[in-house]
């Protein structure tokens, strides 16, 4: 059997993104080429992606972007065995442009449409980057979504836990606007936190040493607006130690649920996970991954956690899942509908309040 060779759109947020990702019979992976076009520029001045804005970017670059993926792998689509898109969850706009690209393309050149769930991406992703083996245990941690998941299967998933507010991509990006840091947050706390003294501020670990492996953050969150107010005006000192304060204790929470996440994972499924895997925009913070390399240790387990390039959005972890998704025989009609909601596990055990 030959290697199976897919290409992938990701259009859910703002990055418009297509790869080709070549998967052998064995089961490994091959990324063939990974083009990412950033709308950062286009929505900075307003401190967040505007869905509308988004949509008319991905519909003005991503023919471009589809090309330049093909040309860079040295393939035509007669090479491809199937068309992966994103089909959501996401911004419904942005959706819409790469999924119907998807199925203009699989109609066009006769192949079939694989519709990925982009979180099912986030999540396969350390089998394409580091050939992890079911069942796994997951923290997905993006700018939307915050939960600890089960692994079992590629469409099989279990939610073991799940924030009951902010997500931890989007506390970073709050606390960066409230310091007047620029847009997105994340990468630029880090550094400012790298300058700070971690221990000038005792900010609050919502939620540690319960048994459930939850998340809250908005009362971590909203003590650092309260911490910043009363210090306003605000020194660049000031600036590095509330990110550092904020950063330490989002270390903490992750570390505790983490661990949390991997007693419930125990219990449910009867056995260990073969690896912790991180994945999601969050998972680039340096001092969030040496804190899961030292647990998952502790937990004699090993970390796996892509490069931040593939931890972002892009189209080599769609490409790769359409790819898993192929190979068990998995693909959608032309009619499949683009979904701004959907859930990795429909029926979770709930989150308790
Ligand atoms: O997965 P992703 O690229 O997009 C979504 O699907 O949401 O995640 C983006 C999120 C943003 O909230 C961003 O601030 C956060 O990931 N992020 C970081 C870092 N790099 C990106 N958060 C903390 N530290 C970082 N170094
Ligand atoms: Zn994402």
């Amino acid at each position: 059997m030959a290697d199976l060779l897919v290409l992938g759109i990701e259009t859910t947020c703002d990055e418009t993104a297509a790869a080709v990702v070549a998967r052998s019979p064995s089961g490994a992976g091959d990324i063939r080429s990974n083009v990412i076009r950033s709308q950062i520029e286009a929505h900075s001045p307003y401190g967040g992606v505007v869905p509308e804005i988004a949509a008319r970017a991905h519909v003005e670059v991503l023919d471009h972007v589809i090309a330049q993926a093909m040309e860079e792998a040295g393939v035509g689509f007669n090479d491809l065995a199937a068309i992966a898109a994103a089909a959501g969850p996401g911004l419904i706009g942005g959706v819409i442009v790469g999924l119907t690209t998807a199925k203009a393309l699989a109609l066009a050149a006769r192949r079939p449409l694989v519709a990925v769930n982009h979180l099912e991406a986030h999540a396969l992703t350390a089998r394409l980057t580091d050939g992890v083996a079911f069942p796994y245990l997951l923290l997905l941690v993006s700018g939307g979504h915050t939960q600890l998941l089960a692994v079992e299967d590629v469409g099989r998933y279990r939610r073991l836990g799940t924030t009951l507010d902010d997500a931890i991509g989007e506390a970073f990006d709050k606390v960066a606007k409230m310091l007047s840091l620029p847009y997105p947050g994340g990468p630029e706390v880090e550094k400012q936190a790298a300058a700070g003294d971690p221990q000038r501020f005792a900010f609050p670990r919502p939620l540690l040493g319960r048994r459930e492996p939850d998340f809250s953050l908005s009362g971590l969150k909203t003590a650092v607006r309260l911490e910043a107010d009363r210090l306003a005006p605000l020194s660049d000192q000031d600036v590095a130690d509330l990110c550092a304060g904020f950063q330490a204790a989002m270390v903490d929470v992750v570390a505790d649920r983490v661990r949390a996440g991997a007693r419930v994972f125990r219990e449910r499924l009867g056995s260990g996970p073969t690896a912790l895997v991180v994945a999601g925009g969050v998972a680039a913070n340096g001092a969030i991954r040496d804190t899961l390399h030292k647990l998952a240790a502790d937990l004699g387990t090993r970390l796996a956690v892509p490069p931040p390039v593939l931890c972002t959005d892009n189209g080599a972890m769609i490409a790769w899942a359409g790819a898993e998704r192929l190979a068990r025989g998995l693909t959608d009609p032309l009619s499949l509908s683009p979904r701004a909601r959907w859930p990795l596990d429909p029926a979770p055990a709930t989150a308790r309040a």
